[in-house]
């Protein structure tokens, strides 16, 4: 990556801060560091790891990512005060390629917050652009909201941030309002007007808003910008942020009208968004752009037909350019864990002898009910294996008596802290019932935020992967389990959100849904 290699744009992921930022979607420690390492193997050329003020849990990923990184830049979040930048530093500086990422809001709505002058934002941003610029060589400035500042104001602070030492300039579209040609106008008007705009990158950061984030981006880079800022899944706070997977595949497959260029080996885009649906708990549409189920599914008669003649009747790219493998039924109860290595291998996951050993007893289990297994059962195997040294609530055993008449019953027992506990239940349903049982066992003042259900595969004895997020004092979390018992499943995914929540309990750091930090305030 160099700044003379004009058609070549920077891709900046920020999954684990803006998307993680997202309320419900918290990832854990070790979630993060996988993450960031899967990120870093796709060739994403920077990582947004985190907001080290917001909390010890962010400081510490974002320090571990930045110690373990091999060839990504890592990135961390800093608002516009020394405090922030030098706590930033302090976390990125392990990294063989470290940046700090430094914004304040500068539209007028922004600038009443913090309630400074124009003159006075000015100054301060002078003063904390130098200050990130004398402890680190990569800085990146962001004028949050710059779609809604005033263009004359923004051509002034973005020229005071180059002067300062800023080596990328971020356009952020916060809210998600602006609309392709404003997006390209814009960065065009700043690429010709603030001096010094040759000798630095511009980047573009856009919210889903009115759905048009992807083609924002897209438009930035027409006008100038050569670092995109997006997601995976385009996970992120209201309706999202620009989806990676989209401007990565708009770029590759439409080449012809736009000639540019990035790093990202898209056979490992697959691989990535589930992990991503399945440790944020936010699961892909089925007909989401590129990673949604049906993406790339042909089912009318029509489609059908062209797609035997000439795949190309109908597809713009070929499956295996994202990382899907074809489903195919891949094994049974008589399969060996020599074949399972090799398959799980094939769908993206490294294993250890003793992670292998674990799959492979619950892989046993669910062939024992379910005759086919297809690479999607195996993703949910894979995406529900829980920590047990982590775990203080485990069922034992759910037996639930539904009738047409009501009230459903559910006689449950339970491990609290290693003491089985039983009880039995009533509620409007069987998973009512349940959800009840789990609450008699474990008293919590909890909130059901959600509850989601998703057939993994076709078909009567298809799993279901259940959701299940829970509000406490502003922590949410989110559980995820797999069983062809959807009410299993279910009380699974509740027990897996408290076990989760009692974690977060005991962490004596704020998360970023507790907001002790608000990326808001400036000081
Ligand atoms: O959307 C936004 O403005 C941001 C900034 C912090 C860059 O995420
Ligand atoms: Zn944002």
């Amino acid at each position: 990556m160099s700044n003379t290699d004009k058609d070549r744009v920077v891709i900046f992921d920020t999954t684990l801060r803006d998307g993680e930022q997202s309320p419900g979607a918290t990832m854990s420690h070790e979630e993060k560091l996988e993450i960031a390492g899967l990120l870093d193997d796709m060739g994403v050329d920077i990582i947004e790891a985190g907001f080290p003020i917001a909390s010890e849990g962010d400081f510490r990923a974002v320090s571990e990512i930045a110690k373990n990184a091999r060839d990504s830049v890592i990135c961390g979040l800093a608002r516009a005060n020394f405090g922030d930048i030098d706590r930033c530093w302090e976390a990125v500086k392990h990294a063989k390629k470290p940046r700090i990422h430094t914004f304040i809001g500068t539209s007028e709505l922004h600038r009443a917050i913090p309630n400074l002058t124009m003159d006075e934002m000015a100054v301060r941003i002078h003063d904390t652009v130098s200050h990130a610029r004398n402890l680190c060589d990569n800085v990146q400035w962001s004028p949050m909201d710059a779609t809604r500042t005033e263009e004359d104001y923004l051509c002034r602070v973005v020229e005071i941030a180059i002067k300062a030492g800023a080596t990328t300039i971020n356009i952020p579209d916060t809210v998600g309002y602006t609309a392709p040609t404003e997006s390209a106008d814009l960065i065009r008007m700043l690429v010709n007007n603030v001096p010094g705009a040759d000798e630095i990158i511009f980047a573009t950061h856009c919210h889903n808003d009115l759905g048009m984030a992807t083609a924002n981006s897209l438009a930035a880079v027409e006008g100038g910008a050569r670092q995109i800022e997006c997601t995976i899944n385009g996970l992120g706070e209201r309706a999202g942020n620009t989806a990676l997977e989209e401007v990565v595949m708009a770029l590759k497959v439409r080449g012809d009208i736009m000639p540019y260029r990035t790093g990202i080996d898209t056979t490992k885009i697959m691989n990535i968004s589930r992990r991503v649906a399945a440790v944020s708990g936010f699961a892909v549409q089925f007909n989401k752009a590129i990673v949604g189920k049906n993406a790339f599914a042909h089912e009318s008669g029509i489609h059908q037909d062209g797609m035997l003649k000439n795949s190309e009747t109908f597809e713009i790219m070929r499956p295996e350019d994202v990382g899907l493998t074809e489903t195919n039924i891949v094994m049974g109860k008589h399969s060996g864990r020599a074949a399972l290595r090799s398959k799980l291998e094939n769908l993206g996951f490294e294993l250890g002898d003793n992670q292998l050993k674990d799959v492979f007893v619950r892989f046993k289990e669910l062939a024992d009910r379910k005759k086919e297994i297809f690479d999607d059962d195996l993703v949910a195997l894979m995406n529900t294996a829980s920590d047990p040294e982590s775990e203080r609530l485990k069922l034992t055993s759910l037996c639930v008596v539904c009738g047409t008449d009501g009230p459903q019953e559910a006689v449950m027992r339970m491990l609290v802290d290693g003491v089985e506990k039983s009880t039995t239940a009533t509620g409007d349903g069987p998973v009512d019932a349940t959800f009840n049982a789990v609450k008699a066992l474990f008293a919590h003042e909890a909130r059901l935020q959600l509850y989601q259900v998703h057939a993994v595969t076709e078909g009567t004895d298809a799993q279901a992967t259940v959701s299940v997020r829970l509000e406490e004092e502003g922590r949410t979390v989110t559980g995820q389990s797999a069983d062809t018992d959807t009410v299993v499943a279910s009380a699974k995914a509740y027990i897996s959100a408290l076990n989760r929540l009692l974690m977060r309990r005991e962490q004596t750091d704020v998360g970023y849904d507790t907001k002790g930090v608000s990326y808001k305030d400036v000081s």
